[in-house]
């Protein structure tokens, strides 16, 4: 009997041990990310294409329609233009096109060799250029020299890029020396205007880039915190664009307390402190080579204080009213004007802006346009209906208003405030040319008690518009953009 109670003692001992053993691991692991899981709302859910035939080959078509060329030739040498024209990627490439004959379109490209791939990596090959790329010829780019006198006889208008030094003066060179007559054009002009208006596969493509940086941005809300590095910010933002099978279309800007007032910060080596604001200017680039462009600014302890409430609500605001003039109707800079109007007066009214007349007062806090093209490029190419090296003549003129909003063009929103320390004293540096000593300091002297309140607060809220037929439809809305969407999303 009293070995049995022993053994039955020594049973639930045992039982009891292991339950405890167990719950006592259990408890020692994290329980919601094992390594290598990602809540499913981070993932893109789309299946988006890095390349389609049918797309490429009808856009040669309509860009080719109103071009009247004999043949264009065109290398890698002239940058995404090439990209956009053939959809070919890799680093070396060239193109001949001529229309109307019976193979009008051949790539030259990088043969398939054991060691060029050992070295560098897989190449599409001649194979790759007709079957995947849809060229109706393709040969090694070292039988380009030989060839292109023959495919260049008899043509009259030659298309080159203006970009493709080396095509061009082989074109040249091949004419001089057979003297034959023809014409050279520059089809660049021609491609950049095309790229302005997005087609459908364009759209999809910018709809992928967006969607996988505003998950990035509603990532960092859980993550961040005061201690981090802005370099671990970057590792969190870029691990987002990994996870989904992209890359960063441009260098991450991550921007923490004074870092926030410079334009282009992208050491990103600060360590944020408690109560500092933290600009993120981050895009992805799809996989057919399209990059998002969007700006989020935060407080990293997860409430803006009073003064960068005030600051963000004003720079909301002028984004909110701007964003209205994005439709087709309106012109390139409406929009631009608009954010204007609204932080100029916003400044004034907080005694920032004493003289709203005074161009120099006004410019003081207004350092950049609010929009550009995103496209295969950050700042995509393409005519804005205005001479964009003069732009501090026309950020503050409403006169100028730029060319007609089309519907099909994607766009940034942008308006950003920045209160750099110490900016008061660069003043006569900045604007010695156009007021006088007495003015300046009279400025200096009026606004330094506000403006000191307000140093170290940068603030840029930057959205990805596409233009519709009827309006427009703001890509990057996913990402939390009013102070109560950002601060709900960091409380934890
Ligand atoms: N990331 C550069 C820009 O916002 O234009
Ligand atoms: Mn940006
Ligand atoms: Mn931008």
């Amino acid at each position: 009997m009293n070995r049995n109670f022993f053994i039955l003692v020594l049973g639930l001992g045992i039982l009891v041990l292991g339950l405890a053993f167990l719950i006592f691991t259990k408890t020692m692991q994290t329980p919601s990310c094992q390594p290598g899981e990602l809540p499913e709302k981070f993932i893109h859910q789309h299946e988006v294409s890095d390349f389609d035939k049918e797309v490429f080959e009808k856009r040669r078509e309509v860009i080719l329609e109103n071009l009247d060329a004999d043949i264009i030739v065109m290398s890698a040498g002239a940058g995404v233009d090439f990209r956009y024209f053939t959809g070919f990627d890799e680093r070396r490439g060239i193109a001949v096109f001529i229309p109307g004959d019976e193979k009008p379109f051949r790539l030259f490209v990088t043969p398939w060799e054991v060691y060029t791939v050992m070295w560098t990596g897989e190449v599409y090959g001649t194979e790759g250029a007709l079957e995947k790329f849809g060229a109706d010829a393709a040969h090694p780019i070292g039988d380009f020299d030989e060839m292109l006198p023959e495919l260049l006889h008899g043509k009259e208008r030659i298309f080159v890029h203006g970009n493709d030094n080396r095509i061009r003066n082989e074109v040249d060179r091949i004419l001089q020396a057979t003297g034959q007559q023809a014409g050279i054009h520059d089809i660049q002009p021609v491609l950049e205007e095309h790229r302005v208006i997005k087609d459908e596969w364009e759209i999809a493509q910018l709809r992928q880039a967006v969607d996988v940086t505003v998950k990035a941005h509603q990532y960092v809300l859980r993550t961040v915190e005061p201690g981090q590095a802005e370099y671990e910010v970057q590792a969190e933002i870029e691990y987002i664009f990994r996870r989904n099978g992209l890359t960063p279309g441009f260098s991450s800007i991550v921007g923490s307390g004074p870092n926030s007032c410079l334009l282009h910060h992208t050491r990103n080596d600060r360590t944020m402190k408690d109560g500092d604001l933290l600009l993120m200017d981050i895009g992805a680039a799809s996989l057919g080579g399209y990059s998002a462009d969007v700006t989020r600014t935060i407080p990293v302890n997860g409430t803006f204080s009073p003064e960068q409430r005030e600051i963000y609500e004003l720079v909301l605001k002028a984004s909110d009213a701007a964003m209205e003039k994005m439709q087709p109707g309106y012109h390139m800079l409406d929009c631009n004007h608009k954010a204007m109007e609204i932080m100029v007066e916003g400044l004034h009214q907080m005694g920032l802006i004493p003289d709203t007349t005074s161009w120099w007062q006004k410019r003081f806090y207004i350092q950049h346009r609010v929009n550009h093209y995103i496209g295969l490029e950050t700042h995509d190419a393409g005519d804005y209906g205005f001479d964009t090296d003069k732009r501090d003549e026309h950020i503050l003129t409403p006169e100028i208003r730029g060319r007609e909003i089309l519907p099909g063009m994607v766009m940034t929103l942008e308006p950003g405030l920045y209160f750099m320390e110490n900016l008061l004293d660069g003043i006569h540096e900045m604007f010695g040319h156009l007021a006088t000593e007495e003015e300046l300091n009279a400025f200096v002297e009026e606004v330094r008690p506000v403006y000191e309140k307000y140093e170290g607060i940068g603030v840029r809220i930057e959205d990805d518009i596409l233009i519709t037929e009827n309006g427009y439809e703001n890509l990057s809305a996913g990402a939390p953009r009013t102070i109560r969407e950002i601060e709900a999303a960091m409380k934890r």
